[in-house]
């Protein structure tokens, strides 16, 4: 069983715990899938304010979803289209703090009202995107910024 339980006093170490959760979970495990499908669970049952969580990995130049926590989700996003697609072109972190002023933005959910979403790169190559998504506006600033990028470097090995 696995009962991680991150209830960190600020987001420094909070990322810190779920960083080293998500190590521990990776182990040496190397199938992308299952490693996708526990980080999308362990971040879903540690951050708070939170309404998706979840991958698009990189399917021959086009993003197609992977495993996710929250409601069922659009399938395919191209390049340069919506949050997920411009992360994914530019290879960027895009914390968006309101969704609705972002130009091409996909609405999975209308209860998302801020994103961040993280590039994986593996040797030069875009495996995936992560993308988080919340109810709240502004739910993610400089210290998320930093957590999910160190979440998406330890997912690169492992996905
Ligand atoms: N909002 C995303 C689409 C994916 S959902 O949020 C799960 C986007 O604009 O790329």
């Amino acid at each position: 069983m696995y009962d991680f339980k991150i209830e960190a006093a600020d987001k420094a170490t909070l990322y810190k715990d779920l960083a080293a959760a998500l190590e521990a979970l990776i182990g040496d495990e190397r199938d992308a899938v299952a490693n996708m499908a526990n980080a999308a669970a362990l971040i879903w049952e540690s951050l708070p304010d939170i309404n998706w969580v979840g991958f698009y990995r990189n399917v021959r130049g086009e993003l197609v979803l992977g495993p996710f926590q929250g409601r069922p989700a659009c399938i395919r996003i191209p390049f340069g289209t919506g949050v997920c697609g411009v992360a994914a072109e530019t290879r960027e972190v895009q914390l968006v703090e309101d969704v609705h002023a972002f130009p091409s933005h996909i609405a999975c959910d209308s209860a998302s009202n801020s994103e961040i979403v993280v590039p994986i790169i593996r040797d030069g190559a875009l495996v995936a995107v992560l993308d988080i998504d919340s109810p709240s506006h502004a739910r993610f600033d400089e210290e998320d910024r930093e957590g999910c990028v160190r979440l998406g470097e330890l997912l690169a090995r492992a996905i």
